[in-house]
């Protein structure tokens, strides 16, 4: 039983700042969870809490079953790698690799045999002898995560390890990473803010902002399918189009989502129709990926804006267009700023009983968890003042318009994400 099952757990500072707030989720048996989020999301601090390196506020924290919070950090069988992957300079990379298990005062002959092994699997066979101070940053790395994972480890923790690294063995090493920990079946954390190496990765994806559990699936669902306005863009490859428009169902035919200057229609026959249609007369904010979005030929129907090219973009692969359509810009609705609601993770917010059936049902086994379980509302996404949004659109290997023309983009109605303005999704994500 290798189980990680995180209850409501909070992680407060000294001095208050609130860096993870009551996050619930589970990492089941061999899975390869990846926690993803931006710089100071608080990723860090949850792995540590894990580790038992760092003490928790609040909230319970189990581990293969058994509430963990105050075991130590040797007795809870779990290995971490760091993410500058320290290692003992004076200590060849064997010395490295064996020193867990004499301090496990294994038998020197398994010792030798599962190192040389080890340093195969990790393709550092040729380095053994070799002191940290003479290898690549690469080599180091290898070393540190096989010197973690040598005493075979109920659950791997592992810290952003590629951060330092350049993008060929960043690739290189992720492959290896993954067929390691599931070739061990390792129950394993990964922390990381590169949202490619969580997608390639993950079993699930956890997403993470300002401490806050934002949407909790496997890489397809949180891509396709996000809970919150701050996953479908932190998860886009290009900047995602987020633009306000307010719901209206004229002599309820269909629902108008009303842009301004742009109207685009959906039928009630729309799966999502009838949960926007809750939000009649309010604003919300639509998502619109740039490949969701394409140019239309002058004469063609279809729904659509219009607007002026004002640039195009180069990117080698492909071009992108950005096509001022007059509409303000929306920022991503945020949780709010951790210093402004440290008020109320002492545990008085009346949560008890629901928490007790939260633990109950991660602890059977069910991942339906709600990403937004318990957390404090969020900000509203601010409109831009008179800022106006530019839609970004993907164009392919050709530009197709030039700068300055008036253009026509047809948008895929199909593929909008529509939020609250809290950035919560309208239609809920099937998980
Ligand atoms: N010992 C500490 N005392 C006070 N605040 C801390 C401490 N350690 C971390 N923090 C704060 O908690 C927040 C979360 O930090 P954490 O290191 O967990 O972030 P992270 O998501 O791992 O970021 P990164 O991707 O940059 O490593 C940050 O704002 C950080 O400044
Ligand atoms: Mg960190």
């Amino acid at each position: 039983m290798s189980t990680v099952v995180l209850d409501n757990v909070t992680k407060v500072y000294p001095g208050g700042y609130l860096a993870v707030d009551r996050m619930s989720l589970r990492a089941d048996e061999g899975e390869l969870l990846v926690l993803l989020g931006p710089s100071g999301c608080g990723k860090s601090t949850l792995l540590r809490m894990i580790a038992g390196l760092e003490e928790i506020t609040n909230g319970d924290l189990w581990l293969g079953g058994k509430l963990a919070n105050h075991l130590a950090p040797r007795d809870r069988d779990v290995a971490m790698v760091f993410q500058n992957g320290a290692l003992y300079p004076h200590r060849t990379v064997r010395g490295n690799l064996s020193f867990p298990l004499e301090i496990a005062k294994a038998d020197p002959n398994l010792v030798r045999e599962r190192v040389v092994e080890l340093s195969r699997a990790l393709h550092i066979d040729e380095t053994l002898d070799r002191r940290p101070g003479t290898l690549s940053g690469g080599q180091r790395q290898r070393v540190a995560m096989g010197r973690a994972i040598v005493r075979q480890p109920s659950i791997f923790l592992m810290d952003e390890p590629l951060s330092n690294l350049d993008a060929g063995m960043r690739t290189e090493l992720r492959m290896e990473i993954s067929s390691l920990v599931r070739a061990l079946g390792v129950t394993t954390i990964y922390v990381t803010h590169d949202q490619i190496e969580a997608l390639t990765l993950a079993d699930r994806i956890a997403i993470m902002n300002r401490g806050v559990l934002q949407d909790i699936g496997s890489p397809a669902q949180v891509y396709n399918d996000p809970a919150t306005a701050f996953t479908a863009a932190f998860l886009s490859s290009q900047q995602l189009n987020l633009l306000s428009a307010t719901v209206r169902t004229p002599q309820n035919q269909y629902i108008l989502l009303d842009f301004g200057p742009h109207q685009i229609t959906m039928p009630w026959t729309d799966p999502r129709a009838y949960a926007v249609s809750q939000h009649t007369g309010s604003q919300i904010i639509v998502g619109i990926r740039p490949d969701a979005l394409a140019p239309m030929p002058e004469k063609a129907e279809a729904p659509s804006f219009f607007g002026r090219v004002r640039t195009l973009e180069y990117h080698g692969h492909e071009w992108l267009a950005y096509v001022e359509v007059g509409i303000p810009a929306v920022t991503v609705p945020e949780p709010p700023d951790p210093t402004q609601r440290n008020g109320h993770v002492n545990g008085t917010n009346g949560t008890a009983s629901k928490a007790k059936s939260m633990v109950r049902r991660l602890l059977s086994g069910s991942s339906s968890e709600s990403a937004a379980a318990a957390t404090p509302p969020p900000l509203p996404g601010t409109l831009g003042g008179h800022r106006r949004a530019d839609l970004i659109v993907r164009l392919g290997a050709r530009p197709y318009w030039r700068a300055g023309e008036h253009a026509r983009v047809a948008v895929d109605v199909s593929r909008l994400m529509l939020f609250t303005q809290t950035g919560a999704r309208i239609d809920p994500p099937r998980r």
